[in-house]
């Protein structure tokens, strides 16, 4: 069989691991040939290949990146768009394609699919916010950093008498901040999914340096919300999924807690070094296992599925299931993060 696959949206450690799986359980059992796409559905719109065999994939497990690489792309904002994508696939012979992405990039698969097209779905987001499955690769690797990064700055926090605030990724929800926060023992931790008065903030760090603490750690996701205002978006431009570039908050609420408590306060945002680099022998593990499931699902003909981990099962669900909604941290998560304070104003988990 012909297989085509990409990668698309943000990249994530663990991509590759995803395609060598699937080129080498492809061939070595099925006997099948791929095409590459590049740069997410760019590529597919735009007729950009690369070769895909064994040789094209020797080497990769442990890089991060995608050798597809990706983009933003979305065909369904462009005129004739899934028209075109259909027309490519079918002039290279594509019997069917594995997409590699998170829920913008399946929205476009699901479109495909819902015209015909063979079509299986491989969860792929840092964030780990896409519903259907119980974890994304590159969650672990993201997580790993932001909890070494934690560590660092706690050490040079407590040598200056500092607040830091650690700004991680984290669109709309607040898995990153979550997990780095209580594993990192950050003192206060303020996700999406609760808006937070920079009052409450600044009141919680004042009690904290009270009791004889001099140094303290914030940890923040990028898309964690002001209960009282908003912070202006304009200068941004939104990408064709519609969706501004965030980071900044970290900034903004260092600059305030140290006007509301006098503690010298500084901001370090970690961006794309979430993204970056080696994936964890978790991700590689969980990667792999999904890139051998994506493959079977074609082979047992179910099309407009996702490959999804449910405890520790791989299983699959419907491609309109994952991108029906927004997976949120769970209220256990956020009451074991609540629960190590004695003091929990709405809004500031503080571990
Ligand atoms: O999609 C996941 C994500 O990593 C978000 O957490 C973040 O806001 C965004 O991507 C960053 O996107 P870009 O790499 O396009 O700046």
């Amino acid at each position: 069989m012909k297989i085509g696959i990409l990668t698309g949206g943000g990249d994530c450690p663990g991509l590759n691991a995803v395609i060598r799986a699937i080129v080498r359980k492809g061939i070595f059992h099925y006997q099948d040939e791929f095409v590459g796409y590049l740069e997410g559905w760019r590529g597919v719109m735009e007729n950009m290949t690369r070769r895909l065999d064994l040789e094209a994939v020797k080497g990769i497990l442990p890089q991060g990146g995608t050798i597809l690489r990706t983009s933003r792309t979305n065909p369904s904002k462009r005129e004739g768009g899934l028209d075109t994508c259909l027309k490519n696939l079918k002039q290279n012979g594509v019997e069917a394609l594995i997409v590699l992405g998170g829920d913008d990039t399946q929205s476009v698969s699901k479109a495909l699919f819902d015209r015909g097209f063979k079509l299986v779905a491989v969860p792929k987001t840092i964030d780990n916010d896409l519903s259907g499955t119980d974890l994304c690769f590159g969650f672990d690797t993201a997580v790993s950093i932001a909890t070494e990064a934690i560590d660092r700055v706690h050490t040079t926090a407590e040598a200056h008498n500092r607040v830091i605030v650690v700004e991680v990724m984290g669109r709309d929800s607040g898995w990153i901040a979550i997990y780095s926060g209580v594993a990192g023992g950050a003192d206060v931790i303020l996700i999406p999914e609760k808006p937070f008065d920079i009052d409450e903030v600044a009141e919680t760090l004042k009690r904290r340096h009270d009791r004889g603490r001099y140094f303290s750690i914030v940890v923040i996701a990028e898309g964690a919300k002001l209960a009282t205002h908003t912070v202006s978006d304009e200068r941004r431009k939104p990408d064709e999924f519609g969706h501004v570039r965030l980071g900044g908050i970290g900034t903004l609420l260092a600059a305030e807690i140290e006007k509301r408590t006098g503690f010298e306060t500084r901001a370090v945002v970690l961006g794309h070094t979430q993204r970056g680099g080696s994936p964890t022998a978790f991700d590689r593990m969980l990667a792999t296992r999904y890139g051998v499931a994506a493959i079977d699902l074609v082979h047992q003909e179910k099309f407009g599925c996702m490959v999804s981990l449910k405890g520790n099962d791989i299983r699959s669900v419907p491609i309109s299931d994952a991108i029906a909604r927004t997976r949120y941290v769970s209220q256990e998560l956020i009451d074991v993060a609540a629960s190590l304070n004695e003091y929990q104003p709405e809004g500031v988990l503080k571990s």
